[in-house]
């Protein structure tokens, strides 16, 4: 019987939300009876979970399914399936985009997913592609976690900003967050499994609460979140510097378990280019936050995500965003070209830069804070962090890596057992965007 189990692969592309959206899907492949394997030619059933935040993105996703020609005439019975972002952005195009696909769903159908694999065995099939999302029927033991010490935990789903550039909005729906009680319970249930590690997620994690009536929703999650026994470390993203309030900062600052990690999107430096972004803040304003972060949350790690070359941007507003760069020194960073998304704002407004000036501008962006990120990493040499252990090296067999609490990715010398367990680790090396060092100590409660 069990020879006979049903395989399934899934691949995710894009942010956390498609991450903690995977979870949900495991757990109900798994209680249809389907098992993971990671390798296609086992598969049964081969599903994409896509973005579309970027072109980039797109194209990686058809070369995927493109790829998978071969193995489909073979066996004509695997279903390939897409869900996630792209999926809901095109519907039924998606068909003719890739013709070798069986069924194609979107973000907020994934509980339909039953019921539409059911279809798919004998028709192409389509979801519904509902446009709000909810959170019905999301139980801590309907999901399957990666790694049973962590976890994502959304607590605002869709996004109602419209920031000029962005598709998002477009494709998950409005804000809608989810009840108080409903997530404390829920994270209660994680930590009675296991989970002492969690990320708690939403676009804009700061409006958390306010469709349902709580102000300061966000900093009051996160305070009840600290009450709950087993919870050891609590990160989340994306905050949005339009709505993190000082006051927010300062209490959630006093929480213990909430980790210094502050990812806080800034997107462009000059105020002209925030403006047409629809990004509600300017410069100042922006620079006034990180000072108030800094401040009130001692070994803040900062990140934040950059666009450049949006329409309209000059070099002197390019400048812009290089010397406030400069000026944070941001620990790490995600940056990107512009890329225009059909049906958004500013696909549509004039001055759109060409590709070879956007390119450019991106590898000035990233060779500046390639050194700035590499600085900062050095200041962290022969330093003590306690770090939770979280998988084998992806250097070396011999190491584990895990994270620190700010979010460094740090490996050393330890055998695979560790991995779930906090540690003591020192640092003895640093690059840009990870550390190596030695375990001096365990770190258990
Ligand atoms: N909600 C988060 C970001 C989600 S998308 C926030 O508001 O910060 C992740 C990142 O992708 C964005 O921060 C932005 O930097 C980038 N991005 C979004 N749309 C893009 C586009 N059209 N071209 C290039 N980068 C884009
Ligand atoms: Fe996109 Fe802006 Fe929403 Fe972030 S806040 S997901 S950038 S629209
Ligand atoms: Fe991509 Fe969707 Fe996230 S478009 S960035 S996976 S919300």
């Amino acid at each position: 019987m069990e020879k006979n189990k049903l395989k399934y692969m899934l691949t995710t592309f894009g942010c956390q939300m498609n991450l903690a959206d995977a979870q949900r899907i495991h757990g109900i492949l798994a209680r249809l009876g389907y098992e993971e394997t990671r390798k296609e030619e086992e598969a049964s059933l081969i599903l994409f979970n896509t973005c579309c935040v970027r072109q980039h993105a797109e194209q990686r996703l058809i070369g995927r399914v493109q790829g998978l020609v071969n193995e489909k005439k073979k066996r004509p019975d695997l279903l390939i399936g897409i869900a996630g972002c792209m999926a809901q952005n095109r519907q039924g195009e998606m068909l003719e985009l890739l013709p070798l696909t069986d069924l194609v769903f979107g973000p907020n159908d994934i509980e339909q997913l039953p019921l539409l694999l059911q279809r798919a065995r004998n028709e192409k099939t389509l979801g519904n592609f509902t446009g709000k999302g909810s959170f019905d029927g999301e139980s801590a033991d309907g999901i399957i976690l990666e790694r049973p010490f962590s976890a994502m935990v959304n607590i605002v789903r869709g996004c109602t900003n419209f920031c000029s550039y962005c598709i998002v909005p477009y494709v998950r729906g409005p804000e809608i967050s989810r009840p108080l009680e409903e997530l404390t319970d829920f994270v209660k249930d994680l930590a009675s499994r296991g989970v002492t590690e969690i990320t708690v997620l939403g676009q804009n994690v700061n409006v958390y609460g306010k469709d349902i009536g709580l102000s300061e929703g966000f900093a009051q999650l996160l305070e009840e979140i600290e009450k709950i026994d087993g919870i050891r470390w609590v990160r989340f993203m994306t905050s949005h510097p339009r709505d993190f309030s000082e006051n927010a900062i300062k209490r959630i600052s006093a929480l213990s378990k909430v980790c210094e990690q502050y990812h806080l999107p800034v997107q462009s430096g000059s105020n002209k280019i925030l403006k047409a972004m629809k990004r509600g803040y300017s410069r100042e304003r922006y620079l006034e936050l990180i000072n108030q972060v800094r401040t009130h949350v001692r070994n803040v790690c900062l990140s934040t995500d950059i666009i450049c070359g949006f329409p309209g941007e000059t070099e002197e507003d390019f400048e812009q965003t290089l010397d406030l760069i400069r000026r944070i020194r941001y620990e790490s960073a995600f940056m990107y070209y512009y890329s225009p998304r059909e049906g958004t704002k500013a696909a549509s407004l004039p001055d759109q830069i060409p590709e070879e000036i956007r390119k450019e501008r991106l590898s000035r962006l990233i060779s500046l804070q390639n050194n700035i990120s590499l600085e900062e990493s050095q200041k962290l040499l022969h330093q003590e962090f306690e770090v939770l252990v979280d998988t084998v090296s992806a250097r070396k067999d011999s190491n584990v890596a895990g994270k620190t609490r700010s979010g460094r990715v740090i490996d050393f010398v330890g055998p695979a057992s560790l991995i779930g367990s906090y540690v003591k680790v020192r640092v003895d090396k640093a690059r840009i965007w990870t550390l190596s060092g030695t375990m001096t100590g365990r770190s258990d409660p």
